[in-house]
């Protein structure tokens, strides 16, 4: 398989790296095997070698630049993620998660490659109290949600092959993360207070590197939701996050409303498996998945 991964960099963009060529060398042209023992070739532009707003960079990282180049996929991993931030500039927002998806799928469309576009539970208000289904209608509470959830639309009209796939509250080694966040917090302090009325399903980004590449093998299509399995609030979160460290640290919960914060966030955002299920694809517990990440941190 050859895949263009655009966001090499980034926390899940490290573990697609690793899950495609074997190691979490950047920038290079890397090669692993696929199951039925086929090389696999990766493309990992970084945001200097094509910012994602920057139209014809993007399409000469995915067509070459004599239009010669094929991916048979091309992940988009990159965005510009920071939630509180995007509140403020809604212009590049809108620009790089948006504008820079659709530059992206426009080249796909050109070239004949297939698209993964990851997106986010933040498409959703959160006043569901059931799973949220693929199919669920978006309605997002944040600058950045909404950047999402227009990039998805465009997508979908311009590729209607696209594969979507949602997550959430991601950890991964390689980037600041909430369990990175906690730990340091806990060695440093006696008490620590976390939110305990936002819910949702930790994701460990090695989990879903793995169920990616899965989904890509599996030609899929369409919005797949991708979490690991189980839900939380983040004070649970973090009270497992501490309790597995041995650390003497105390978790407080407080609600949102003691720490208010620019962009609103949902109450709960907890993604069906349904969608994911439908590709005989599983992913285990998150308390799982954060031993697996405490082990190698
Ligand atoms: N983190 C979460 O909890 C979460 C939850 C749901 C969905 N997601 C989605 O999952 C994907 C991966 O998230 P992540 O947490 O791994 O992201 P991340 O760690 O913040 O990494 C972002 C990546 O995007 C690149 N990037 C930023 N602006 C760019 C631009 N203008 N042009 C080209 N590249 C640009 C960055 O490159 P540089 O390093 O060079 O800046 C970096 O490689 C994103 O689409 C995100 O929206 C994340």
């Amino acid at each position: 398989m050859r895949v263009t991964l655009f966001g090499a960099s980034g926390l899940l963009g490290r573990e697609l790296v690793r899950e495609l060529s074997g190691n979490d060398r950047r920038g290079e042209d890397r090669s692993g095997e696929d199951r039925s023992g086929q090389q696999d070739l990766l493309i990992a532009p970084s945001s200097q070698d094509a910012d994602l707003r920057d139209r014809a960079r993007v399409r000469e990282s995915i067509g070459g630049t004599k239009g010669d180049f094929h991916s048979d996929w091309v992940i988009l991993a990159a965005a510009y993620t920071d939630v509180d931030g995007c509140e403020s500039n809604r212009d590049l927002a809108f620009a790089v998660n948006c504008e820079g998806a659709v530059h992206v799928a426009e080249a796909v469309r050109e070239f004949g490659s297939r698209l993964l576009f990851l997106s986010t539970d933040y498409v959703f208000d959160g006043s569901k109290r059931s799973p949220y289904q693929a199919s669920d209608p978006r309605n997002p509470t944040s600058v950045y949600g909404e950047s999402k959830a227009r990039a998805e639309e465009r997508l979908l009209e311009i590729l209607p092959e696209v594969c979507i796939v949602r997550t959430s509250w991601l950890f991964g080694h390689g980037g600041k993360c909430f369990p990175a966040t906690i730990l340091k917090l806990a060695a440093n302090r006696a008490e620590l207070s976390v939110v305990n009325d936002q819910r949702g399903s930790p994701t460990f980004t090695r989990d879903l590197a793995s169920a990616l590449v899965q989904l890509c093998r599996a030609s899929a299509r369409g919005v797949v939701h991708v979490t690991n399995s189980g839900n939380c609030t983040w004070y649970e979160f973090a009270r497992e996050i501490v309790l597995a460290s041995g650390l003497p640290a105390k978790v407080k919960p407080v609600t949102t409303a003691e720490f208010p914060r620019p962009a609103q966030r949902p109450a709960y955002s907890v993604l069906s498996p349904d969608s994911l299920h439908a590709y005989n694809i599983g992913m285990p517990d998150w308390r799982d998945a954060l031993r697996r990440y405490l082990a190698d941190a």
